[in-house]
């Protein structure tokens, strides 16, 4: 589209691509959210909403769109075929799709997430959570590689029935998807090996997964296979959702946890002394530092929001991370506080498409650092080594050290 935006100050268009941004986005919000709080982004091809109250809002508006149109550069035709398969593949993810077809599937994996199953799922997260801290207790070296990753997957493999000798192949397909999915979309992409990847992962739940009919969530995509008019493609995409959707920001949420109450002393010596709950941290963990960064949306009529026209077609980035630290909305917004009491942020989102997982999410990483402060509660990370890898959209921490 050739339209000439609107655009009230000057930002540097090549600040959404460059490695800074992407390895730490806050700095490049914070302006947008002063003085251009609906930013239409040339390089990127999208409009970023930063303020709260913006946010909030959009994420129930019904002319924005989650559907995912099929937006690969690609350099033959070829390519070009096998980036349709896999856009229709993400389209069939709850989180990249719109009723009926979001709503079908939610209702049917609803489930699994009610709270009483969830509450029966607690026993098996406890669990797992002993094993992991204990294993890292013992033997671990690094924060992520030996303790969060590894619970994240522990977990989510009871969740899907994944057996402990296939996650590694099962995380690479996961690896494979998310590279698609946090990458800007301005460069060629090779979509070769994403397809690959969706193959292989539709042969595996379809023809190991499901006939074995372990997991929490097993039994309910079993029967919308057989029963419920999903064909095999709907349920590999369901399950890569739940699969990537409860692994990296589970993991990087709770590496944040660990990480910023180190480097606040005082606030980890409230927590471990029941002052502040393990709850309350997960909450401020996820706030502080969104793991997913956008909610992306397409209108679907033109939107005037602060002032800017939004045009029908447009991609709209409602930016969750940068609404999490708008001034306006939190005291002192840029500071990691456990004390800051119930906070409504949106790192979860809003509305018709609120993540599926959050129960699941919250009390997974509340017992984790529960199960960290009883068994190992002098662990030190390195701080000096640990940080963040580039990635668009998400937070991806790097390995974390431990001090011996
Ligand atoms: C800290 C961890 C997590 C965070 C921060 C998170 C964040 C989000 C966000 C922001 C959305 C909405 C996106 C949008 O509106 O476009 C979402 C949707 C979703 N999440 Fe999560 N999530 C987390 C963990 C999980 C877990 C553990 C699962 C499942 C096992 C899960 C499953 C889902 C599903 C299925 C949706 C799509 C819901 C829909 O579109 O109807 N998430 N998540």
């Amino acid at each position: 589209m050739s339209r000439a935006r609107p655009s009230r100050r000057k930002v540097d268009p090549e600040e959404m691509v460059n490695e800074a941004f992407l390895k730490d986005p806050y700095p490049f919000f914070a302006d947008p959210r002063r003085n251009d709080p609906v930013h239409w982004n040339a390089p990127t091809g999208a409009w970023y909403i930063t303020r709260y109250a913006d946010v909030f809002d959009l994420l129930v508006d019904r002319r924005l769109s989650a559907s995912a149109e099929g937006e690969t550069i690609t350099r033959t035709p070829a390519e070009g075929q096998v980036a349709a398969l896999v856009h229709d593949f993400f389209g069939r993810w709850m989180v990249f799709s719109d009723p009926p077809h979001q709503a079908r599937v939610r209702e049917t994996l609803h489930h699994v997430f009610t709270s009483s199953s969830m509450a029966s799922f607690q026993s098996e997260v406890a669990r797992i959570s002993a094993d992991a801290v204990a294993a890292f207790r013992s033997s671990g070296q690094d924060l992520m590689t030996d303790l969060t990753i590894p619970f994240a997957q522990a977990t989510v493999s009871a969740l899907l029935g994944v057996a402990s000798e296939e996650f590694d192949e099962v995380a690479r397909w996961s690896g494979e998807l998310m590279g698609f999915l946090n990458r800007s979309s301005l460069e060629p992409y090779d979509v070769r090996s994403t397809l690959q990847a969706i193959q292989d992962l539709t042969d595996y739940v379809v023809a190991t997964v499901l006939p074995r009919g372990y997991g929490l969530a097993v039994p309910i995509l079993q029967s919308a296979l057989r029963d419920g008019g999903w064909d095999p493609v709907t349920v590999s995409a369901t399950f890569a959702q739940l699969l990537t959707g409860a692994l990296e920001p589970v993991s990087n949420a709770l590496g944040i946890a660990v990480t910023a109450l180190q480097r606040h002393p005082d606030q980890r010596r409230a927590v471990r002394e029941g002052h502040v709950l393990h709850t309350d941290v997960v909450e401020e963990a996820v706030r502080f530092d969104a793991p997913f960064h956008f909610a992306a949306r397409r209108a679907v009529a033109d939107i005037t929001v602060g002032g800017a026209t939004i045009h029908r077609g447009d991609r709209v980035m409602l930016v969750l991370a940068s609404a999490n630290r708008d001034e306006h909305r939190f005291v002192a917004a840029d500071s990691f506080d456990v004390r800051r009491g119930p906070v409504r942020h949106v790192s979860f989102g809003r509305g018709g498409h609120y993540c599926l997982g959050s129960f699941l999410a919250r009390q997974e990483m509340a017992v984790l650092l529960s199960e960290l402060d009883r068994q190992w509660p002098e662990l030190q990370v390195n701080l000096a080594r640990t940080g963040r890898s580039p990635a668009f959209g998400a937070t991806q921490l790097r390995p974390a050290p431990i001090l011996a």
